[in-house]
């Protein structure tokens, strides 16, 4: 495999589905507009409920985003593994009412074996349970053994986010290798340990749910996909963690820098430098489209993030102020990807 950078990744994949008639449109602000079931953006697809639904007129049937997310979900957990972070970029391909799952699992299948091109043997999928349509595909039409392929419940396998458009989902999953794994009998596509990584969501949209928590059939089927684009990089980069990957690298190496620690030495220090170099991203981001930190919704996950960024550099021992200089860095890295953040 050849290395890329995350850059480069976000290019090939946009550029990729362009050439297939996708729209390329810029990532949409942090901040949901019309969507009062969400605080932040945190998947692709969120910022394209009302084209789902029908509810409004998207401007091309197929579009493509490289889109910036924030989940908190764990915030408790980043810092402490290499594997949790609250900002990811997500790249996606959208049908509206368009094509179906065949080019959606085609074309993923193309792009991860002609274009970035991976190991054929690495790859595994997974199925929602009943979906024999999905299966068909991939075992007929992209010639994957039976023994490769993993139906899964609604838990693992059915994506929804707040009410809205949802359905179930295929994902491809990569084989990080037998020293990621737990060595536990059964460890396989599925098991919670680090070897088998799912790294692409194909979500076959065709439901929405409502508010009182049932489910209706939109009118027409969707597709939404989602990558996230630092996974992806951990596996073309050949490294271990987020934390390892060269745009957020080079973030991690200006906290060292800052607070003369290194990477790796120290399990305590490590944690901290981790979070910071995780929260200055979200909060960078954040910042750029136009939150501000308070007492309240998306203004405390702001402060938040602020407040752990800070203390963790205290535990440092960084005397002063020193984030902004930090966020010059995230500028820096992601402005190719995103101008706004210099522009604001
Ligand atoms: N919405 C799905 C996800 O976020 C696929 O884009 O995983």
């Amino acid at each position: 495999m050849k290395y890329m950078s995350g850059n480069e990744l976000r290019e090939k994949f946009l550029k990729f589905f362009e050439e297939r008639g996708h729209l390329r449109l810029p990532s949409a602000s942090l901040i949901p507009q019309d969507d009062p079931t969400l605080l932040l953006i945190g998947a692709g697809m969120a910022p394209f409920k009302p084209f789902f639904t029908g509810k409004m007129k998207p401007p091309s049937p197929r579009v493509t985003t490289c889109q910036k997310c924030i989940r908190t979900g764990d915030v408790e957990n980043v810092g402490k593994t290499a594997r949790h972070g609250t900002f990811f970029e997500m790249l996606g391909n959208f049908s509206f009412g368009d094509y179906f799952k065949n080019e959606a699992i085609e074309w993923a299948w193309e792009f991860f074996t002609k274009v970035i091109k991976l190991p054929v043997e690495k790859l595994y999928v997974s199925i929602y349970q009943d979906d024999d349509e999905a299966f068909d595909i991939w075992h007929n039409k992209i010639g994957l053994p039976e023994d490769r392929i993993f139906r899964m419940g609604k838990e693992d396998n059915f994506w929804e986010h707040g009410v809205g458009p949802c359905g179930p989902c295929s994902e491809i999953y990569y084989d990080k290798g037998e020293e990621y794994g737990c060595g536990k009998p059964g460890c396989t596509v599925g098991c919670d340990c680090d070897r088998y990584m799912e790294v692409w969501n194909l979500v076959f949209t065709q439901f929405c749910k409502e508010e009182d928590g049932s489910y209706s059939n939109l009118d027409h089927p969707n597709i939404d996909t989602g990558m996230g684009l630092e996974r992806l990089a951990t596996v073309m980069q050949g490294v271990n963690s987020i934390f390892d990957v060269d745009t957020v690298k080079a973030i991690r190496d200006k906290v060292c820098e800052i607070s003369g620690k290194k990477y790796g030495e120290e399990h305590k220090y490590d944690v901290s430098i981790r979070v910071i170099t995780d929260h200055v991203r979200s909060v960078t981001f954040m910042t750029s489209d136009g939150v501000m930190p308070s007492n309240e919704g998306r203004g405390y996950v702001l402060r938040r993030l602020i407040r752990r960024a800070a203390r963790h550099g205290r535990l440092l021992g960084i005397q002063g102020s020193f984030l902004a200089k930090l966020s010059a860095e995230v500028i820096e890295g992601s402005r190719a990807g995103y101008p706004e953040l210099e522009d604001k």
